[in-house]
């Protein structure tokens, strides 16, 4: 999902700077050696015991094991509504109570309905921080805008954990005024993927802090994501594919991984620039400079993009026509066209599968295509490349260099797509919590819908964040 922070681009320095001074356990010299003052009468064995023991204390004040200290680990996803969102599950708070959040590497923020939740939190799961011994309310009121609504509540700490990490005194939102159709149960909230220069809170994001910290073996994101649209006996929930944090999962991709480093200085979404597209293998014009930007975004169903681009992607496509009524800003064209649509952002054409091309059959003979056509706000970036593309890659977001990086699917991985089973439980590594209920009544039906895929996700509206006004 994008959600945009006007000067975002611009404080970028300043804020990454105090991103670099992310937290950690706050253990100093003094107490350790005050603790283990060295006694002159020790002989070699002493010695080494006390090596040991040193090590093995200090290691786990740092939140290690003497006999491993866990880099890295991976966080099932859920595929909801025919791929229209990928969600994982974090859990919060002493005791952990774990909750499913949307994926999101378009934002930055992440947020949580609360247990107070006054609209759009029906039948969701909600926080209770009441139930937590370790949250602090910050008492600051927090909002964001995604293209496809608003969420708002105040902002708080508490430990969060995720693929077997934790960070204690995370910044989140526990929100209570939510729009509807924001959440659609079992989800409760939002993690954003994206850098911290446009966290609405401010916040540095979960991923970002580990990596900050080099508490990941290798400061990378991987994501899998599974492909169920073009499957008529999908069910609303589906094996999503997996986020693996700190490593790339070597059984997801063949091939070596293509990183283009995002445009220097705009640690923001995950900029790439997209260089070059061919539809039907004929070359189509692009726009080129800050135009070709594009935010890689696990949180975007489709593909959105210039006018211009867009018309000229279905001027390849003979019989397509600009899309009417709620499918203005689309185009049709003829279901028994195999659109195959190819993207390069500096490396390899990449090509996206004619089944994720077609979103929509819409009559007899003509379906509708899964780009459209998006104006945003001049500190956006001109492109936002969704899962319609994210499907068919195995893709990287890496902290440094500052890079994004695609790889070819293995077997293994399009294998998963269209096989219907049990969705994932939460994963949070060895800690356990419990799933946290719905205080709601029994869900209203949320079956995939075209129509309301359609106009949910993907108008894309950016809007100003308000930030730090306190309540009180
Ligand atoms: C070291 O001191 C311990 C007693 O504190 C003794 O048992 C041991 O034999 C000594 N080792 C050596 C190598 O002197
Ligand atoms: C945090 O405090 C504010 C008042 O400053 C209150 O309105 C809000 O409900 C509190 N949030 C939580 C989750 O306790
Ligand atoms: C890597 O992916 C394969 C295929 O999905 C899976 O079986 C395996 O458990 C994954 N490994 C890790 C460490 O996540
Ligand atoms: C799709 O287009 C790309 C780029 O022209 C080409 O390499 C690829 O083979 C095409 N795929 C199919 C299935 O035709
Ligand atoms: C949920 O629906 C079932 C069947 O329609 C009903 O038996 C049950 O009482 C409902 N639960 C709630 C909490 O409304």
């Amino acid at each position: 999902m994008l959600a945009s922070l006007p000067l975002a681009l611009g404080l970028l320095l300043s804020i990454l700077s105090g991103a670099l001074g992310a937290p950690r356990p706050d253990v100093t010299a003094g107490q350790s050696i005050k603790m283990y003052k060295r006694s002159p009468r020790r002989n070699a064995t002493e010695m080494g015991q006390w090596a040991k023991s040193h090590r093995e204390m200090l290691m786990s004040k740092y939140g290690g094991s003497s006999s491993r200290k866990r880099s890295s680990g991976t966080n099932l996803i859920t595929n909801q509504n025919d791929d229209s969102s990928y969600f994982g599950s974090i859990a919060l708070g002493t005791p952990p109570v774990s909750y499913n959040v949307i994926l999101d590497t378009g934002s930055s923020d992440l947020w949580v309905a609360g247990s107070d939740c006054l609209t759009g939190c029906n039948s969701v799961p909600t926080f209770n921080s009441a139930q937590s011994s370790s949250f602090t309310n910050e008492s600051k009121a927090f909002s964001i805008q995604y293209g496809t609504g608003e969420a708002a509540g105040t902002l708080a700490k508490d430990t969060v954990q995720m693929a077997g990490f934790s960070v204690p005194n995370q910044v989140f939102a526990v929100c209570d005024e939510v729009s509807s159709g924001l959440l659609n149960s079992p989800v409760s909230g939002l993690m954003g993927l994206a850098w911290n220069t446009i966290a609405s809170s401010g916040a540095t994001p979960f991923w970002q802090t580990l990596a900050a910290s080099n508490a990941l073996d290798s400061p990378v994101m991987g994501f899998q994501l599974t492909r169920f649209m073009d499957d008529p006996n999908a069910e609303t929930l589906e094996p999503g594919g997996a986020f693996n944090l700190g490593f790339v999962n070597q059984s997801l991709y063949t091939g070596s991984i293509d990183f283009q480093n995002i445009p220097s200085n705009q640690e923001s979404w995950w900029i790439l620039p997209m260089t070059s597209m061919t539809v039907q293998g004929n070359s189509v014009t692009l726009p080129t400079g800050t135009e070709s930007y594009s935010a890689i975004d696990t949180g975007t169903t489709l593909i959105g993009g210039p006018s211009s681009a867009i018309s000229a992607i279905f001027a390849q496509i003979p019989g397509s026509a600009p899309g009417t009524g709620n499918f203005e800003g689309y185009f049709t064209y003829p279901c028994d066209t195999q659109v195959n649509v190819s993207i390069s952002f500096g490396g390899p054409l990449w090509s996206i599968s004619p089944a994720d091309f077609k979103l929509t059959q819409v009559s007899n003979s003509q379906c509708v295509g899964a780009f459209f056509e998006m104006t945003t706000g001049s500190s956006a970036p001109a492109w936002i490349v969704g899962d319609t593309f994210l499907k068919n890659v195995y893709s990287v977001f890496r902290y440094n260099p500052p890079s994004v990086g695609f790889a070819a699917l293995s077997s293994t991985a399009t294998a998963e797509n269209d096989v219907n089973g049990a969705v994932p439980t939460p994963t949070i590594g060895s800690v356990v919590a419990v799933s946290a209920t719905s205080t709601g009544s029994n869900r209203t039906s949320n079956a995939a819908s075209p129509a309301r895929s359609l106009s949910v996700l993907t108008a894309v509206v950016l809007a100003s964040v308000f930030l730090g006004v306190s309540l009180l």
